[in-house]
């Protein structure tokens, strides 16, 4: 067997054939099953997407109401998994929470039966639905409420903003959610679907596959970056203070949270969107201070360092639509992966196809040969 080329976070390294997903990183281009999303965005919904992602095709009116209902039914979480989440400390982080709770679902549901076509469908919806339910509860949990039951009545984007905020969502607010959704539902071999494929090539539980990715999410290089992008224009606060404080974090080489990108070198077609999502939430229930400081952030950052292809990617607007909704800063990320599990589960069933576990080689660097050396020598 010949050892490739190491490239530092596999950069440019094929880890995958797939037909999910495709991004043109020059062009700003991003399609799901060869839609593109700014169609998708428009014309679709997450649920809609969700399955077009997961079988491959737009579903009929008939396949999609079922799936639909399929998710409804299956919103509730069993009071078991409640109460473990009441033993969660309130000042976890919601995406351990989420982990947590996602890898127990396995504890429930995951009879590791993956030939049987049911147990794929099933554990998409069940993960599909339930993931929702539980970053919702453990919100209202912290704050010391009793989690609400779902509402059978409210469609997918509704009936989270309703568990969330306890009260009938928006429905400007709640069609902007969905769209949310949308947008972050897939991304090719980001890091985070990459451990998705990894665990899910071991022919583990989709439970433990979406646990796995959930982790993979969380950090501020990837997902975690939407919620520090609040806390960077925060510490900016103001318009005027954009340039100065640009030049002092360049200074420091400290990485801008919401630009750059491993693919995009313009703008992320994401970005764009949810922008314009932003504005139309400002224009129903005001203006954001923070918009015109991200604007002029934009500005300054595509002078300074456009010319090295760094450009706004998906978390640099999108924390400012959750934040108009009312969605608390450290629920951005949760709210991602709420997303994301669309795009996971579709990788997980994809590599089950490939049927190959991934074990990459290493270039070893280390030495050869060394005696054991006595603990009284040493
Ligand atoms: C997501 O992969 C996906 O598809 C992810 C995602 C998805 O949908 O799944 O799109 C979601 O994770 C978006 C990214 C969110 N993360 C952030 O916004 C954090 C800030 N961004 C950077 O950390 C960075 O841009 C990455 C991690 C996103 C990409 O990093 P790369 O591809 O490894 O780039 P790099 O670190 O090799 O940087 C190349 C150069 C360096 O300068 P030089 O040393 O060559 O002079 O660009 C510079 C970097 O310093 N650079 C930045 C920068 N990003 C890259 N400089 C300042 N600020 C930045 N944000």
């Amino acid at each position: 067997m010949t050892v490739g080329e190491y490239k530092p976070g596999l950069e440019g390294i094929p880890a995958a054939q797939s037909s999910i997903s495709y991004v043109d990183g020059q062009k700003g281009i991003l399609e799901y099953r060869g839609i593109r999303i700014e169609e998708l965005a428009q014309q679709s919904t997450f649920l809609e997407t969700a399955y077009l992602l997961i079988w491959g095709i737009l579903p009929t009116r008939e396949e999609l109401k079922q799936f639909e209902d399929d998710i409804r039914y299956h919103r509730r979480i069993k009071y078991r998994i409640r109460d473990m989440m009441k033993c969660f400390p309130e000042t976890g982080h919601p995406m351990d929470a989420l982990q947590a709770s996602a890898a127990a679902l396995g504890l429930f549901y995951s009879r590791r039966a993956l030939a049987n076509p049911n147990y794929i469908r099933e554990a998409v919806v069940r993960l599909l639905a339930k993931i929702p339910t539980m970053v919702a509860a453990f919100q209202l949990m912290r704050k010391g409420n009793d989690p609400v039951r779902p509402r059978d009545d409210l469609d997918y984007a509704a009936n989270f903003l309703y568990m969330l905020h306890e009260r009938e969502p928006d429905p400007l607010a709640a069609h902007i959610f969905d769209v949310c959704l949308t947008l972050h539902a897939e991304h090719t071999i980001n890091a985070s679907t990459f451990s998705a494929r990894v665990t899910a090539s071991t022919l583990t539980d989709p439970y433990a596959v979406v646990a796995s990715a959930v982790g993979t999410l969380a950090g501020p290089l990837h997902g975690g970056a939407n919620e520090e992008v609040i806390t960077m224009l925060e510490e900016i606060g103001s318009v005027e203070n954009v340039r100065p404080w640009l030049d002092t974090s360049l200074e420091r080489k400290t990485k801008i949270m919401g630009f750059g990108h491993r693919v995009y070198k313009v703008k992320d077609p994401r970005a764009t969107c949810l922008q314009g999502l932003a504005e139309q939430l400002f224009e129903k229930f005001g203006h954001d201070k923070y918009y015109d400081i991200a604007i002029e952030l934009e500005k300054a950052v595509e002078e300074k360092l456009g010319h090295k292809g760094i450009y706004p990617n998906v978390d640099f607007y999108s924390g400012l639509v959750y934040r108009k909704m009312g969605i608390p800063e450290d629920l951005f990320t949760p709210v991602f992966a709420i997303a994301r599990v669309a795009g996971w589960l579709a990788h997980w069933k994809e590599q089950l196809d490939e049927n190959r576990i991934y074990r990459p080689t290493q270039i070893y660097k280390g030495e050869h040969g060394n005696p054991y050396i006595a603990i009284e020598q040493r």
